[in-house]
């Protein structure tokens, strides 16, 4: 039935508390993979170089510490774990992921780094949840 989770962070508690959710399940479905996903905002072209490299280098190397602490978090998986970072608007980076590797459910967090205390749910979460391809456990 999950054959494919994709697991979405952005190295937020609350990405962490969804990872250890997605470790759970995949240690009782026992899936084909976990694919677990960072996505950074685009890096505006007008930096010029070398700052555009600059730029990308380091959101490269936040995405992978990102990676690897989740990677830690998730701990032993019966699966094969696999990781990917997308440049993109966050939603449509997990949502293109989740279309063209044929996830058939994403986790994710209910809020991430955002600060307005306010909000049930942010703005990624909601906007994954209306247009996915699969089904969403949204984790708080
Ligand atoms: N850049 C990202 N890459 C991968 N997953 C992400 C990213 N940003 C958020 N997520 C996922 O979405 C969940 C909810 O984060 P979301 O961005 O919706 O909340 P927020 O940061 O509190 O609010 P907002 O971004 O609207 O200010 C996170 O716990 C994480 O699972
Ligand atoms: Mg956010």
């Amino acid at each position: 039935m999950f054959d494919k989770i994709l697991l979405a962070v952005d190295g937020s508690d609350h990405a962490l508390h969804a990872t250890r959710k997605a470790a759970e399940l995949a240690r009782a479905v026992k899936p084909e993979e976990l694919r677990i996903v960072v996505a950074y905002d685009p890096i505006p072209l007008y930096l010029g170089e070398p700052n555009l490299q600059i730029a990308i280098t380091n959101r490269k190397g936040e995405a992978e510490a990102i990676l690897a602490a989740a990677i830690k978090e998730v701990g032993k998986v019966p699966c094969e774990i696999h990781t990917e970072i997308i440049e993109g608007d966050n939603a449509s980076a997990i949502i293109e992921v989740a279309t063209t590797r044929g996830s058939d459910l994403i986790v994710m967090g209910s809020r991430g780094l955002g600060r307005l205390a306010g909000l049930l749910i942010g703005s990624t979460s909601q906007k994954v949840v209306a247009h996915a391809p699969c089904p969403v456990l949204i984790v708080r």
